[in-house]
Formats: structure tokens, sequence, C-alpha cells
């Protein structure tokens, strides 16, 4: 371990891919100590009073939008919505004039959801206000991720050396390739198990493990992340019904009880009950999933500061 002054301050936070470990570190530091103002009776703190953020989605989203919102609210920023579909893009408006048209209003981050694989990267070139990644396409979601390491950090006090299994859709899922970075940086270890038909070729090349039967993959797992079958990136059939995918890879409690007793259970979200999960595990005792929301707030409200604000010594293990 050694300290080292570590800063986001006008990063653009695009991905986990090339993201370092002490930024990672930095932000799972901070996001523990947002923990703390979503707790307190009155949340509002007046870090961010006078900064403004607008979050730009192009794609629908419950969790990620709202905690954003309240992220920046909470820190005393002003902050406004735009939903694609309600905005100017109906009309033609490019991704590049919506860009330059927000610019133009002088706000400070742009927070973007878009079903473009380098949506942000684009926006991070063109733009002038820090870029944060809300999910790009299959690419990568990089707030996800740092949510879900916290949450893995919080209840297993450490991510080296964790065999953490991501089952189902990955060849359509952001939220494993912002996960499968993270991860292993922090030293975990990751394996991967779904049909072979939403398993990306030469995913192995990131130093992954994967398996085709689900028993392999949860076989002493520490962490079960289960993955939303993405229906609505799925142009052609990619496995052959609902009830045949749950028999074979749908994690249930017999399956659970493959991984290790007290493995975590975690999912992004918004689920297919029934579908990629039974309905007793994710709300189980073994499942994390409501508390991965709430992470999300705090891991959002630590990227938002820092980007804006800056960074600190922290204790480092890169
Ligand atoms: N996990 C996630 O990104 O959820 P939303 O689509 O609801 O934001």
């Amino acid at each position: 371990m050694s300290k080292r002054q570590i800063s986001l301050r006008g990063k653009d936070i695009l991905g986990l891919e090339t993201m370092t470990v002490p930024e990672i570190e930095l932000i799972l530091a901070t996001a523990q100590e947002m923990k703390s103002v979503i707790d307190r009776d009155i949340k509002k703190v007046p870090t961010l009073r006078g900064k403004s953020i607008v979050n730009l989605f192009f794609e629908a989203s419950t969790r990620t939008r709202t905690s954003f919102e309240l992220a920046g609210k909470y820190l005393g920023a002003d902050v406004v919505n735009i939903t694609a579909s309600a905005s100017s893009v109906t009309k033609g408006e490019s991704l590049r004039d919506t860009l330059y048209t927000v610019e133009a209003m002088g706000v400070d981050i742009i927070v973007m959801r878009h079903s473009a694989d380098g949506a942000a990267q684009y926006a991070a070139k063109v733009a002038k206000p820090v870029i944060v990644n809300a999910g790009d396409g299959a690419h990568e979601h990089p707030t996800q991720g740092l949510l879900d390491m916290f949450s893995i950090k919080e209840k297993k006090g450490n991510l080296a050396g964790l065999k953490v299994a991501i089952i189902g859709d990955i060849l359509h899922s952001r939220v494993a390739r912002s996960n499968i970075w993270g991860l292993q940086k922090m030293g975990a270890e990751v394996h991967l198990a779904g049909p072979k038909t939403l398993m990306p070729r030469d995913i192995e090349q990131t130093g992954v493990y994967v398996h085709n039967r689900v028993e392999d993959a949860l076989d002493g797992a520490d962490v079960v992340n289960v993955l939303r079958i993405q229906r609505e990136r799925q142009h052609k059939g990619l496995f052959p019904s609902a009830r045949e995918y749950a028999r074979i890879f749908g994690i249930n409690q017999t399956r659970l009880e493959l991984a290790k007793p007290d493995a975590l259970i975690m999912h992004p979200g918004p689920m297919n009950r029934g579908l990629e999960i039974s309905p007793d595990v994710a709300y189980g005792d073994q499942s994390v999933i409501q508390e991965q929301v709430k992470n999300g707030l705090a891991v959002r409200m630590a990227v938002l500061f820092l980007v804006l604000m800056g960074g600190k010594d922290i204790e480092t293990t890169a």
C-alpha cells in the first residue's frame, strides 16, 4: 500500500476498461463517505451548489437516471433531465447538435445514455462539459460496474481473490463488460455462463473463464451476478423459449446451492422474474439487489463530486 494524490477533476467517465486501479479505489472510498449523506434525515449538502448537470437519456432507465438526478440534487447542483423521445431529437436534431445545445447553456456535466456503442466517447470528443457514460449500447455502463464492486466490497471486505459468476445474456450486456474490466483489475476472478448464442466471440481474451454449463460457473462462487435477458436488443431468436432458458440457465434456489453458502446474489435490474432469476432467489436472504440500488446513488454522488471537485490522498494497492 502507498499513499498517492489521485484526482478525477475534469475527467470524462467513459468506462472501466480505461480506468486505473487508484481511480476505482478513489471512487469506492468517496462513495463510502457519500453513503452517510444518504442516511441522513436532511440529505442535501452544498458541495456542488452553483453547478449544473444534464441527464441526457436516449434510452429508457429507472435506476440510473433517477439516482443520477438524486445524486446531483443531494449534492446541491441544479439537475435537468432530457429524454430523447420528448426532445428535439424527434424533429431530427443530431446527437452532435443536441450536445452543442446543452453545452451552450453552460452545463458542467452531461450524463448520457445512448443505444450506440461508443456514443459516450464521441460525446467526450465533441462536447466541452464532462461526459459521464450512463450506458452506451452493449459497450460499457461504468457506474453500474462501480456500484457492483462497491456492493461486493461492502459485504466481503475485499474484491481480490473472489470468484464472481456472471450469468446470462453477456452478448448484449454493457453491465457485464464493465464488471469484467473492473473486477479483474481489482483482483477478482470472473466466470461467465450463458447460451452460446449470447456469449461474445473471443471474450476469453479479456481474461475471464467461460463455461458451457451454468453449474460450473456457480461452483464455489462468492458472488452470482445475474443479467437481464435483453429482449429489446435481440432481433432474432437467440434461445428457443423463455421456459427453456429458465430451465437451463435460470438461477433458482437449487442452482444457488452450488455457490458458497454466503454467496451474494446480484442483478443490475430491471429483472425478468421467473426467466433469468426465480422470485425466491431475487428476494431471498442472499440477495443484495435492493442494496445495489442504494449503493448506485452513493457511487453516482461520488462520481459527480470527483469530476467537478477533484480528489484526495488515498491508500492504493497499485
Ligand atoms: N441497471 C440499470 O441500468 O437500470 P436502469 O436501466 O433502470 O437504469
